[in-house]
């Protein structure tokens, strides 16, 4: 992995930054010297929440599942989804065959998606994974009844049991209760760990490992970046690095970060980092708004703004140097279409004069541009990278002053709509 922000050099002079980082050199000790005070940092150690013992259990059971389930469905919002959308998208193409349809329950309350869901499953084969910290949120806690209902049934009581898996808060919550008057099969949500930090325990890590695609390795690359950080190596050098330099240019009047690539199957990923940021950094009226831009594709819709709309956006590209497969463009065709100087070329060269086009256009139109670069990807540079953006994202909100793992604007909207359902 590689952090480059040479670019920003036109944007914020080396100077600038120093005084930054000088002004804020009691908060990043606080995060150096692991005297940040919070009861929610277990994410920062992915050989204990993932450890081997921890993993065994996930692929045992996981195992099972391939054997015997045509779909899973994974019941969980926000920190509960999305680390397991974004791996098992982005490594799709690692993934063992032959494992079960992976459907995501929870996201909305729309009776049209819940409708279509029940028709994709349609007679196949199904276990769900129930994953909630608290069990307050309504959309799992709704999705849960139906799916219960649903499954026993469609089964018997017994048979909806087998197929029924728990993440829940150990001791504290009804999700637990449920499961063990129920006797249904629970991996725990650590207590220690935010749901958006939740990737490498058994909240991503079970339905990763039902998509097929290796936990062992994306661990491995976890806790080798944990080891980077803790011992104040690449890691935690590259990540303070990133989080003060988008701070300072959020204080020379830039308001929005965008995220971008140029590989589709990242587009749930980005979806985790912007969860990841928005809901971590996003309070006290600060922090940098994060947006998602899949490219080509976004080039020709928000790609005019940031080239010439109102100069506030900071750009960092995820950059995946060597693509998942590559292909070359051929054309036996006589036709004469305008498009003759591709040929020979593969799919990737051709992203790539795309990519490095684009940094260079937005770096020159006033946008300041960093890249975030990975070889390949594989689950073992992912796991490597996850953990980077979260050391990104728990340096930088301590930069904002902001507590990185609460989340209390989100009750405001929820306090009115529970009051115009009627809930207790
Ligand atoms: O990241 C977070 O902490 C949140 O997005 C939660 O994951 C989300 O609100 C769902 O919470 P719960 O798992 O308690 O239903």
């Amino acid at each position: 992995m590689n952090f480059i922000c040479d670019h920003t050099a036109a944007f914020l002079s080396e100077e600038e930054y120093n005084l930054y980082a000088a002004r804020h050199k009691r908060a990043l000790q606080t995060v150096d010297e692991n005297a940040y005070p919070s009861d929610m940092l277990g994410w920062v150690h992915p050989e204990k929440c993932a450890s081997e013992a921890i993993c065994a259990q996930i692929k045992e059971l996981a195992a099972e599942i391939r054997q015997n389930a045509e779909v899973f469905v994974v019941v969980g919002l926000g920190g509960s989804n999305q680390g397991a959308r974004a791996v098992i998208d982005a490594l799709s193409h690692t993934a063992a065959p032959n494992g079960p349809e992976i459907l995501y329950a929870a996201l909305n309350l729309s009776a049209a998606y819940y409708e279509k869901l029940l028709q994709k499953i349609g007679d196949r084969s199904v276990y769900i994974h129930v994953i909630a910290k608290n069990f307050k949120t309504l959309e799992p806690g709704l999705m849960f009844r139906m799916f219960r209902s649903y499954l026993e049934n469609r089964y018997s009581k017994e048979e909806a049991a087998r197929r029924i898996i728990t993440t829940p808060t150990v001791g504290d919550e009804a999700l637990h209760r449920i499961s063990v008057e129920n006797e249904y099969r629970y991996l725990p949500f650590p207590t220690d760990v935010g749901g958006r930090y939740s990737v490498f325990t058994p909240v991503g890590l079970l339905p990763i490992a039902v998509a097929g695609i290796d936990i062992d390795k994306l661990v491995h690359g976890a806790c080798s970046a944990a080891k980077e950080y803790q011992t104040g190596g690449f890691v935690r050098q590259a990540a303070k690095r990133y989080a003060i330099t988008r701070n300072a240019l959020m204080e020379k009047g830039y308001n929005i970060e965008a995220f971008s690539f140029f590989e589709p199957q990242l587009e749930a990923l980005g979806r985790w980092w912007r969860q990841l940021f928005g809901e971590s950094e996003g309070k006290n009226h600060t922090a940098l708004f994060p947006v998602v831009c899949s490219y080509t594709e976004d080039l020709h819709s928000v790609g005019q703004y940031l080239q010439q709309g109102k100069r506030q956006i900071i750009e960092t590209f995820l950059h995946v140097c060597t693509p998942p497969t590559d292909k070359k463009v051929i054309s036996e065709s006589e036709i004469e279409d305008g498009f003759d100087y591709l040929n020979g070329k593969t799919f990737h060269e051709i992203n790539e004069c795309a990519y490095k086009a684009t940094v260079k256009a937005h770096s020159e139109g006033g946008v300041p541009c960093m890249v975030v670069e990975i070889d390949n990807l594989d689950a073992y540079q992912l796991g490597e990278l996850l953990y980077f953006y979260f050391i990104v994202c728990y340096y930088s909100s301590v930069l904002l002053e902001v507590d990185p793992f609460d989340q209390p604007g989100v009750e405001n909207y929820k306090e009115e709509m529970f009051r115009l359902l009627g809930a207790e």
